[in-house]
């Protein structure tokens, strides 16, 4: 299974163009799943039929999906409280439904809950379909969201190198005790008999692999932006980030050119290859074709993805 995500400034085209990938690689016998990320959702609108965060057969191997970032979002608070619940069960003065009750509204958790929701359909759909082709929210977002295993498995190591050092120091208090520690005081000193540290290297594996894969050869992030300089300057900065983040990168889509000057459709690319001379770009000409559904753009958008991934 590979995995190809749209990203670009708003309005540049991802849904278009994330829609009309997903139905010409399906058009040609491959298994297709193309999802929505972006909590404004028009996958449905594109291909005009109605989508909910179930997967929906289209036609033959095409299938859809826009994701309920907001029912992800409570999952993901729930399965947090659950596993608070289930490790720190022991500190009973620590007030937790207090702390869960204003968790809903701390920054970062609707790019957790994103990022879980794409592990969820990496780990569920990623033997049904040859691709997965995801439609991005905006740029900010966007880049939260890829940076996060990253940010999470350094604090992951800070923590367990802390839970090792509170072991170690049970170990020393156990030692001084021995025999004589009264009953049911007993806290664990050994990593296998310690809940906390087991969850933390849970919680690290499941990182690592999420990020293994988005930096892995299976993936590739796409930038779209058209010939402007707002779009221009925005899909620097995208790009940078996504070279910082280690992530797949080699094809840009420069969406909509229309009768504007050769000159300044040129410019904007060689902007872009001064500092990024690898990318291979690909002009979309703005189409007038008045479509019915937005997913049957004449133009070819595949030929490089496919070479691509
Ligand atoms: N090549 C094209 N030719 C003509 N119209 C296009 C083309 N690409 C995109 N559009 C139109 O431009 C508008 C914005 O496109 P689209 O919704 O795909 O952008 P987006 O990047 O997904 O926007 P958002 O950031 O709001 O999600 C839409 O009206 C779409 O039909
Ligand atoms: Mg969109």
């Amino acid at each position: 299974m590979k995995t190809v995500f749209f990203t670009g400034k708003g309005g540049v085209g991802k849904s278009t163009l994330s829609a009309a990938a997903a139905w010409q690689i399906a058009q040609k016998g491959y298994r297709v799943l193309a999802v929505s990320f972006d909590p404004a959702h028009n996958l449905g609108d594109i291909f005009e039929t109605k989508l909910t965060h179930r997967k929906k057969r289209f036609k033959d191997g095409l299938y859809l999906q826009e994701v309920d970032l907001e029912k992800a979002a409570s999952e993901y608070v729930k399965a947090s409280m659950n596993l608070m619940k289930e490790v720190y069960g022991y500190l009973q003065s620590f007030n937790m439904d207090s702390y869960f009750s204003i968790l809903k509204y701390s920054p970062g958790i609707d790019e957790y809950a994103a990022l879980t929701a794409l592990e969820k359909i990496l780990a569920k759909e990623g033997t049904n379909f040859d691709y997965i082709i995801f439609d991005t929210p905006p740029t900010g977002l966007t880049l939260h969201i890829f940076a996060l295993p990253g940010v999470t498995l350094a604090w992951l190591d800070r923590l367990i190198k802390l839970r090792k050092e509170i072991l170690a120091k049970r170990f020393t208090i156990h030692n001084i005790q021995g025999k004589y520690a009264p009953e049911g005081v007993l806290l664990s000193y050994k990593e296998t008999d310690d809940n906390v540290i087991k969850k933390l290297y849970e919680l690290r594996a499941r990182y690592s692999r999420v990020q293994e894969f988005l930096q892995g050869k299976d993936n590739q992030v796409v930038l779209v932006f058209n010939p402007d300089v707002l779009s221009l300057k925005e899909s620097q900065r995208l790009l940078f980030g996504l070279e910082d983040l280690k992530l797949p990168f080699s094809i840009g889509f420069n969406n909509k050119v229309t009768g504007m000057s050769a000159e300044t459709v040129k410019n904007i690319e060689n902007e872009l290859r001064k500092k990024f001379p690898s990318l291979k770009i690909q002009r979309i000409l703005y189409s007038d074709n008045n479509l019915t559904a937005g997913y049957k753009l004449e133009e070819d958008i595949i030929s490089p993805l496919l070479k691509g991934v």
